[in-house]
């Protein structure tokens, strides 16, 4: 049996791709490898969002040409978004690269492999949205993330994914459903809907549906406790989906919403769609419906002509929403995006300053939401042991969580199980089983 080794780079939709890759591969023989040197086939699954992330797969590359000098039959695969933007790039400075494909052709990954052990393959073209049925085997099934769209027509003037990705297209309703269906069936509690623009979903299908129609769908699918989705973007939140969150019983009560700039400047020059006294409705909006709600959010400093008083209105829309969670970016010049072509690139020691500033003000807004957790009893969706110790459960909170508790000796992984919040950690919460349910159920008022 052949075997490959998979290395995922990036968001959680490059996870997804990889557990398809790694199951149509299987569907030909294949089995996975943890250890690159006895692998036959190595595949990079890569990010082209910062140049950060593109600078820590040519280091990967380049600590594979060993390998490769070695075990000349070894194949060395690039796929996913720096696949897509920059195959010519990846083949100048990483020559021993056998193939290169984008993720529209992931569909065809093993006639590709075949293809690249005759020579050099690059594969970066279009193709039709990927199947969502014949789903591969998962390892760990208790949560699972669902691609229910995939692409970007939004175009916000700093970003790469709209190139990467490609337009947006939605999978049906009917073959989600049946995949969720399918997972369930093996055991998976909790699903995570994935989309660049997931609130966007369905308004390219006929009939067009929407993101609230699906979520419901998906609530009634037996054996499944907990919906999540994400990304959305601010402009396509409607009321429909804020009602949603309030009266879907599985959907947590946790949103992902990037904010970006707290300033209108920067927001124009971003291409966002929307104000900061819109997004501030919109939080509000979801406060009033959802009162528990935690909120997350994605920003980025040193925007080309993002100013201290622009970023100080960043920090002051942080602290008024008062995240749960906060990922804070630098601004990263993308070739071919317009940003990169703005002028007035903020310095790194700028964008460096901006950044410790404002995961300093995250962190305290972070740790004030958490403290208010202490006392209260959560139902946690236990999936593993403590990676401190052993002895001690961990699981999830309806808002994400993380939580660590005694068991008491009994095995709860894939329940859920009412937890009393002792203390609230900075990245994570401990607590004690407050007692185990029957048949678990989740209170709807839960954080
Ligand atoms: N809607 C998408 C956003 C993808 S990119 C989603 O599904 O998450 C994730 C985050 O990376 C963005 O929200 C943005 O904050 C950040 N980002 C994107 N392009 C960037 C760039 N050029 N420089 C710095 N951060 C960037
Ligand atoms: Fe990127 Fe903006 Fe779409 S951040 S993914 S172009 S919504």
């Amino acid at each position: 049996m052949p075997r490959v080794h998979l290395i995922t780079y990036g968001c959680q939709m490059n996870e997804y791709d990889s557990e398809r890759v790694a199951g149509l591969l299987e569907q030909h023989d294949y089995c996975l490898t943890d250890t690159p040197e006895d692998a036959d086939l190595i595949l990079l699954n890569t990010c082209a969002i910062r140049e950060k992330a593109e600078e820590k797969v040519f280091s990967r590359l380049g600590a594979l040409k060993t390998l490769k000098r070695l075990r000349p039959e070894v194949l060395i695969g690039v796929m996913g978004c720096m696949a897509q933007l920059a195959p010519r790039r990846i083949q100048e400075r990483a020559p021993h690269v056998d193939l290169v494909f984008g993720s529209p052709a992931i569909a065809r990954v093993a006639e590709l492999v075949e293809r690249a052990r005759r020579g050099p393959v690059v594969e970066t073209g279009e193709a039709p949205l990927l199947k969502l049925t014949a789903r591969p085997a998962r390892r760990d099934t208790l949560r699972a993330f669902v691609t229910v769209m995939e692409g970007c027509e939004k175009f916000c003037t700093f970003c790469v994914v709209p190139r990467t990705r490609g337009r947006e297209r939605s999978h049906s309703p009917d073959v989600v459903v049946a995949e969720i269906r399918d997972l369930a069936a093996h055991g998976c509690r909790e699903v995570t809907l994935l989309g660049q623009t997931v609130n966007a979903y369905g308004r390219d299908l006929t009939p067009p549906t929407d993101l609230a129609d699906l979520l419901e769908r998906v609530d009634a699918i037996p054996g499944i406790e907990r919906v999540r989705f994400t990304t959305s973007n601010p402009y396509n939140l409607t009321p429909r989906l804020i009602h949603a969150l309030r009266d879907v019983p599985k959907v947590v009560e946790h949103l992902h919403l990037p904010v970006q700039s707290g300033s209108d400047r920067v927001l124009a020059r971003m291409n966002r769609g929307y104000t900061r006294a819109r997004y501030l409705d919109l939080i509000a909006a979801l406060r009033e419906a959802v009162p528990e709600i935690a909120l997350s959010t994605d920003l980025i400093v040193g925007f080309p002509g993002e100013t201290d008083d622009d970023f100080e209105e960043t920090v002051e829309v942080v602290e008024r929403v008062a995240y749960d969670n906060v990922f804070a970016f630098r601004y990263s010049a993308r070739p071919g995006t317009p940003a990169a072509a703005m002028p007035e690139q903020v310095a790194d020691e700028v964008k460096a300053r901006r950044n410790a500033r404002i995961l300093e003000v995250a962190g305290r807004v972070a740790a004030e939401r958490s403290r208010r957790l202490e006392g209260r009893v959560l139902p946690v969706l236990v999936d593993g042991t403590s990676r401190r110790n052993a002895r001690e459960a961990t699981g999830r909170t309806r808002c994400n969580r993380v939580v660590n508790f005694d068991p008491q000796g009994r095995d709860l992984h894939g329940e859920v199980v009412p937890v009393r919040i002792a203390e609230a950690l900075p990245h994570s919460l401990r607590g004690q089983l407050a007692a185990v349910a029957g048949a678990p159920g989740e209170a709807r008022t839960s954080a």
